[in-house]
């Protein structure tokens, strides 16, 4: 089909998710066909660096043989089988190799199908692991101010993007809100290397006064996405950990981004030696390729689910499409491919030459700040970089820089005025090198005249 054709179809009958379309509508679409590695081609046949890892779930790059091999496979044996009263091995296999990487202490996986199930799935195991223990006065939620969670009313509930999330309000659950560890413009107005993580003091406080009806805090563990990339100070996540295990509070780690190697290690809940009583992935479970999620928890939260009919302890919920078994294939490949001995010695390598890399953006004047936690980047534009002052959200700052970029063959998606980049784990050095420098520049040529 020709992309005129495509473009007007478009236009005529798609609706774009997390899109103005009044403005989408008079733009040219930029329409994808194939891609390999780390480059996405369009119907034109243009290569572009894949700057976002489509939508921050590329791990091992586009076609890549042995997912493809995996998902092949499978694809002769059964398509989709349910896990509603049957079984089969891809998932079963998953399952094992799962809990074999997960933080210690985690034993089981309920899977579903995207980040926003993974969450509600443990929102309401959190909340109902309360109740079949009796203790059913613990019914609310903590989260953070910013917290991204997704899109399902569970998730857009505990979600603090006032922007996304505020319109819903009659809809949502009460959520109680702790600061964001976001020292760039801390909300307790404190200075960075003086604070002594003054925003945990009142994250305590919200737990000692609301422990009793709390069922679970919620967090991304070292950084908040969809925030803005929002950075954690080191040592946040493990004193959360405490101080949930002190208010008998379980907590929630949505890895759902931050999973699967990107932020350097294979969870980020590693780097602070953290377990915490429920994970949420998908994204890059299955490297990219199908949707797929699960929420891991552990034996003791199990045990409370189990019972005989009619104390009514089970956990009543399902997707159709749970647990898939062509997603699973891949998934378990995608592990396969995350456990070869060089991957992650590699990837910290690759890590380091970004950070380099990334220096020049810190002479911009209109980059405010430079984030960087493994392969995830923000690069927030402000007005003034003194005052830390935004860009009017109707000049569409970011959204022109990434127009931008696409001269230069990159494709990136930002966050407001956050730039992002976040290439799939083995991008080559060379394309990584080509994506930082055409970023700059069409970051130094578009806030040259704003
Ligand atoms: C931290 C986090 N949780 C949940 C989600 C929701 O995932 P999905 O879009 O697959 O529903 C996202 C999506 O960006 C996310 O970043």
């Amino acid at each position: 089909m020709n992309y005129q054709t495509l473009k007007q179809w478009d236009h005529r009958y798609l609706w774009h998710p997390f899109t103005p379309q009044q403005y989408w509508e008079e733009e040219k679409p930029l329409i994808i066909e194939r891609g390999r590695g780390c480059y996405l081609y369009d119907t034109g046949g243009k290569r572009y660096i894949d700057g976002v890892s489509s939508l921050w779930v590329t791990v091992h790059g586009h076609t890549h043989p042995a997912l493809n091999r995996a998902i092949r496979g499978q694809l002769n044996r059964v398509a989709h089988s349910t896990l509603l009263g049957l079984s089969h091995e891809p998932a079963i296999a998953l399952a094992r190799g799962l809990i074999r990487v997960a933080p210690p202490g985690l034993g089981r996986v309920f899977y579903s199908d995207s980040g926003s199930t993974a969450v509600e799935i443990a929102l309401k195991m959190a909340f109902q692991y309360w109740a079949n223990r009796g203790e059913s006065r613990k019914q609310s939620f903590i989260r953070l101010e910013n917290a991204y969670h997704g899109d399902t009313i569970g998730a857009v509930s505990v979600g603090g993007i006032p922007l996304f999330h505020q319109v819903y309000g009659p809809l949502l659950f009460r959520s109680y809100e702790a600061p964001s560890p976001y020292c760039y413009r801390c909300p307790l107005g404190k200075k960075p290397d003086r604070c002594r993580l003054a925003c945990l003091d009142r994250l305590e406080k919200l737990l000692a006064r609301r422990s009793e009806t709390t069922a679970a805090f919620i967090l991304e563990p070292l950084v908040q996405g969809a925030a803005g990339m929002i950075t954690f100070p080191p040592g946040y996540l493990r004193r959360a950990r405490a101080l949930c295990n002190r208010y008998r509070v379980l907590l929630i780690a949505d890895e759902v981004a931050v999973g699967f190697g990107r932020t350097g290690t294979l969870f980020a809940c590693e780097q602070e030696e953290v377990t915490p009583d429920l994970l949420c992935v998908g994204k890059g479970l299955t490297g990219g390729y199908l949707p797929l999620a699960a929420t891991l928890t552990t034996e003791e939260i199990y045990e409370a689910f189990l019972g005989r009919v009619e104390e009514t302890k089970t956990f009543y919920h399902g997707h159709t499409y749970t647990g898939n078994p062509l997603a699973c294939a891949a998934a378990v490949e995608n592990l396969r491919l995350l456990d070869r001995p060089d991957f992650f010695s590699t990837l910290r390598e690759k890590i380091q030459l970004l950070e380099q890399l990334l220096k020049p953006f810190r002479e911009l004047a209109h980059v405010g700040e430079v984030r960087q936690k493994g392969f995830m980047v923000g690069l927030e534009l402000v007005r003034d970089r003194e005052s830390k002052t935004m860009f009017p959200p109707e000049l569409r700052l970011g959204h022109r820089v990434i127009l931008e970029a696409r001269k230069y063959g990159i494709v990136i998606r930002p966050l407001g005025d956050v730039i992002v980049l976040m290439p799939p784990l083995t991008i080559p050095r060379k394309a990584l090198k080509e994506l930082v420098a055409g970023t700059y520049q069409a970051v130094r040529s578009v806030t040259a005249s704003p």
